[in-house]
């Protein structure tokens, strides 16, 4: 029998294939199928709503033998359900860990529910595909034991929605996986630490969830070849992207959509596979580094909505995507002006720091007042003041390019390295003040006309206190290390000869500074009763009344500490007398501690009200007069806020209009920031809107609407159309509108004001403004043009309307958003009707403006800028309704001494001599404050390139 030719093992299968197939003859008990693996795969049948379409036979209890559909065996065991794409709806069974061969699972793009099953034990399980269903609980013992585990693929399901969760520490025992992705599927918390210890992994996917923090620092070094971490609901990740650099097998990277910030490494340079990176919606800063554009396989770069800065590198691929940031052009491959280029690479040396880069926009360190940046004249930097920042890195030679600069003050920050010799040969440079840093030898020799201050850098003025634990760093002057010394030479040379102007520098400079002290206390003393420290910043505002115009002429005096924008004229503040406050002819001069009295040292009973950057007090100056005073938190001066401080003198000492709130001077000591403005008895106009009957004070009338539109249509059209600049007010809204004794309001707040760049070209910029008033295209991509204030401007006029506030989150979602809601009822005139403002009295001719002016208002917050109109439409629109208005006869506003059934003209000119006799101003901001720079949810229009 040449069956015994045969070896044992296929002789014996051989037997079994003879014995079932006997079996099956005699009974009916035919199931090659192990009978586990067959109910599992019942269960899985009978869990499903539409098992039809499996078409799986019907009677047969063999899946192995029968071979059933979308089911593979081995022998008996089944190691393979391959479900995809049938639109299978219902549940997985409980025990599916049972298929304990189990070594493939597709079950990817179907409609399945309810829990996954655990698969707790499926230790041959190679591949596991289960996205694109609508799981909704992933149980905690999901992973365990998945040692064969290669893929793994939960994409798009709503697991533990609720809460959210973390991937859990067992699956770092799947030493095979190679593909880990995890997004859409509710991922919560931070990314764990123990995937950098997974070195088979090649892919990580885990966009579109809800993680927060940083890239865990364990990744560095990883083999990973994709990594997917875009678009993290909420603020998403944050910290820096450096370890990035680090995984060199990178071919793709998606960080987009988070909060990434700091500088894009030039590590990355070594990334050489990377063909996709995005790295859009971030909050990243500095240069767009060569070694990222020059990389060798990149064909898709995206790098939009960031802070980054300089100029736009030319790319050979054409899916380059830059805008916006604040580069320094808006074309690629054109440098930024020797000046910014200078400025950058010295920022640069410090990493960018977020405090000072944010404001070092564009390509004019002079115009647009750039944080710690002086100038002379209109281009030439003349003083870097970065004191006291708590900033890390090196000091750049790049400092070296900048020739007219004539000061240089880094102290008080951590800076180390060396100070580059190239600064000893600027030609302008009198004052270098780098003490209080880490700074090491050697130190450049500084002609003697350059007053240089290194006091209290450890390491070259060893008197000086350490400045953090010694860490194993041996001061110089102690002997070198004996053994091991690398280059003894060098050291003893880069310490023996710095060393000698390193200790006695310190102590000139020391005998120097105690000599002028007592000389500055001395003639102090001298100088009569001085019972407040010298007033370091005046500002005079010329009240001339020969001077029809009031022009404004700011003159700063004695200013502290240089930070003032250079179109202020500075002049210096001689021994002036007095130091009461005197009306000089024609100019009022406010010192800090003036105001300090006059506002009984910023008592409560003072304050007028609060808004996003300080308390606003009301003064009475000796002569009556009374002031507005907006003191600016301390604490929040280094940057924003200063920022704000000097953007609102710089404008409103450009700006001079009848309805703009008129600045009359202001001071800046070192912790005080105060701005004085006229005071506006009647608050500000949302006051009137929103809280008459809480102040129980009267509504305000259709007329009186009508004006307060006009007048701040006014203001807007003036400051965009101003001879040469076009100014940007950027926050309008009703709490900057201010009120006088007549009703005539006048717009306030520049802080936020930005000089539009010439043409009417937009310019992207940091978001600020107030939501609920913000126009769709600021708020998505930062742009500004003057229609971002003509949407305000529209949505103050629905206020006016209806009496509603712009935003407000206990209305129903449909009306929450005043625009949009409004944006819906206008063109129907019933609803129109019913949604006016009901102390509005409407009688048939209001009805007629208040159409017009709805019409008015629908135009101004069109979505689309360029269908918004120019402000001159608006006060076209306005003023003849305003003047044909007749006053009803019970409208008592003629009380007031304003006829407003007079010719315009006539009116205004009676309003302007109105204005004369008494100032006013006062500040209510009720606002909501601002919103953050990335608004949650704006982040999906700059999905870029997610494949999803
Ligand atoms: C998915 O399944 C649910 C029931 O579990 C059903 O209501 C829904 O219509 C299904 N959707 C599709 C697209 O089949
Ligand atoms: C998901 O939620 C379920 C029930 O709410 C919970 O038992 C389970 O542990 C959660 N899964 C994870 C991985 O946290
Ligand atoms: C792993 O992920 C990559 C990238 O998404 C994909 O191209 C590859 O097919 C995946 N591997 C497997 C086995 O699914
Ligand atoms: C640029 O990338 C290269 C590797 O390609 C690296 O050696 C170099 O250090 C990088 N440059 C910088 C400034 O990091
Ligand atoms: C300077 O400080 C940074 C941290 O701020 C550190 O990484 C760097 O190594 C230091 N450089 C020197 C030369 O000490």
């Amino acid at each position: 029998m040449e069956l015994f030719f045969l070896n044992g093992d296929m002789a014996a299968r051989l037997r079994l294939v003879i014995v079932s197939a006997l079996l099956c003859l005699s009974s009916s008990v035919c199931a090659e199928t192990n009978p586990d693996d067959y109910d599992v795969l019942q269960d899985f049948y009978k869990g499903l709503n539409n098992p039809e379409v499996l078409k799986w036979p019907a009677g047969s209890n063999d899946p192995c033998g029968d071979k059933w559909n979308y089911i593979f065996c081995s022998g008996s065991r089944v190691t393979q359900i391959q479900t995809k794409n049938l639109k299978l709806s219902g549940t997985l069974p409980e025990h599916l860990n049972k298929l304990t061969e189990l070594s493939n699972l597709g079950l990817q793009n179907n409609n399945l529910s309810g829990s996954l099953p655990s698969f707790s034990g499926l230790s041959k399980l190679q591949y596991a595909y289960l996205g694109n269903n609508q799981f909704d609980t992933i149980p905690s013992d999901f992973l365990v034991g998945l040692t064969s585990l290669q893929v793994i693929s939960l994409n798009n399901n709503p697991l533990n929605q609720s809460t959210g969760w973390t991937l859990p520490s067992d699956i770092s025992d799947s030493v095979q996986l190679t593909n880990l992705s995890l997004s859409g599927c509710n991922l919560a918390g931070q990314i764990p630490d123990f995937l950098g210890s997974m070195s088979s992994l090649a892919v990580l996917e885990m966009s579109y969830n809800m993680l927060t923090g940083r890239i865990p620092t364990s990744l560095s070094g990883s083999q990973l070849r994709i990594l997917k971490l875009n678009n993290q609901q909420g603020s998403g990740l944050t910290g820096s992207i450096d370890v990035v650099a680090s995984m060199t097998q990178l071919t793709l990277v998606w960080l987009h959509g988070n909060s990434f910030t700091g500088p894009i490494p030039s590590g990355i340079g070594d990334c050489t596979s990377l063909t996709q990176v995005s790295l859009n919606n971030n909050q990243l800063v500095g240069l767009i580094p060569e070694n990222l554009t020059a990389l060798p396989r990149l064909q898709s770069l995206q790098l939009g909505n960031n802070k980054l800065m300089g100029p736009i590198p030319n790319v050979s691929f054409s899916n380059f995507k830059y805008d916006p940031n604040p580069f320094c052009q808006s074309t690629p491959g054109i440098p930024c002006a020797p000046e910014v280029t200078a400025l950058l690479g010295f920022l640069g040396g410090m990493d960018y720091p977020e405090s000072v880069a944010t404001s070092w926009s564009g390509n004019d360190p002079c115009g647009n007042s750039w944080f710690g940046v002086s100038c002379t004249g209109q281009t030439k930097v003349s003083r870097i003041n970065l004191q006291k920042l708590n900033l890390n890195g090196s000091i750049s030679p790049s400092l070296g390019q900048l020739d007219s600069i004539q000061e240089i003050i880094l102290a008080g920050n951590n800076l180390n390295g060396t100070i580059p010799d190239v600064l000893a040969s600027l030609p302008s440079l009198t004052l270098l003040d780098v003490s209080n840093n880490d700074l090491a030898p050697p130190v450049p020799k500084f002609k003697t006309s350059v007053k240089f201050i290194v006091l209290g850098n450890r390491l070259l003025d060893p008197s000086a206190p350490p400045r953090s634990p010694p860490a194993g760093n041996s001061p110089p002057g102690n002997s070198p290390p004996s053994g091991g010394g690398s280059n003894p030479g060098e050291a003893s040379k880069g310490s023996s000869k710095p060393n000698v102007l390193v200790y006695v520098l310190p102590i000139v400079i020391g005998v120097v500074i105690i000599l002028l002290a007592g000389l500055l206390v001395y003639c102090r003393r001298k100088g009569k009763k001085e019972t407040f420290p010298a007033p370091s910043s005046i500002v005079i505002h010329p009240r001339d009344s020969s001077h029809s115009e009031g022009t404004v002429k700011v003159v700063v005096a004695n200013n502290a500490n240089g930070s003032i924008p250079s179109s202020i004229p500075t002049t210096t503040s001689s021994g002036s007398t007095s130091n009461t406050h005197v009306i000089e002819s024609g100019n009022l001069v406010v010192s800090v501690q003036i105001l300090r009295n006059v506002t009984n040292n910023f008592s409560a009973d003072q304050e007028l009200g609060r808004g996003g950057f300080g308390v606003v007090y009301k003064g009475e100056l000796h002569d009556g007069t009374e002031i507005a005073v907006k003191r600016m938190e301390s604490g929040m001066l280094s940057s924003k806020a200063f920022d704000e401080f000097q953007a609102e003198i710089a404008v409103l000492s450009k700006v001079r209009h009848r309805n703009l709130v008129s600045l009359l001077g202001f001071s800046a000591e070192d912790n005080e920031k105060l701005l004085v403005y006229e005071y506006m008895p009647n608050g500000a106009l949302s006051k009137h809107l929103f809280h008459w009957k809480k102040l129980n004070i009267d509504p305000l009338s259709w007329k009186k609407r009508l004006n307060i539109a006009l007048d701040v249509a006014r203001a807007m059209e003036y400051l965009h159309n101003l001879a040469h600049q076009s100014f940007i007010h950027r926050d309008l809204k009703s709490s900057n509108i201010l009120l006088d004794d007549n009703f005539r309001a006048k717009v306030a707040d520049f802080g936020l004001v930005k000089l539009a760049p010439d043409g009417k070209n937009s310019m992207a910029t940091r978001l600020a403004g107030t939501f609920g008033y913000l126009a769709p295209e600021y708020a998505v991509t930062g742009k500004v043009t003057t229609k971002v204030d003509v949407f305000s401007f529209g949505v103050v006029l629905i206020e006016l309307l209806t009496g509603m506030t712009a935003l407000d989150d206990n209305r129903s979602e449909e009306t929450r958003h005043l625009a949009s809601w409004f944006y819906h009822v206008k063109s129907n005139k019933e609803t129109l009707r019913s949604t006016i403002d009901k102390s509005i009295d409407i009688s048939e001719d209001t009805f007629e403006s208040i159409c017009a002016v709805s019409d008015l208002a629908g135009h101004c917050i069109a979505r689309e800028p360029q269908q918004r109109p120019d402000m001159g439409y608006a006060v076209n629109v306005l003023a003849p309704l305003v003047d044909k208005w007749k006053p009803s006869k019970d409208d008592n506003d003629e009380s007031l001494g304003i006829d407003f059934g007079q010719p315009l003209l006539q009116m205004v000119k009676g309003w302007q001599a109105a204005e004369g006799s008494t100032s006013m101003s006062l500040y209510l901001d009720d606002s909501k404050g601002s919103i953050p720079a990335r608004p949650a949810g704006f982040a999906e229009s700059f999905t870029s390139s997610d494949g999803r």
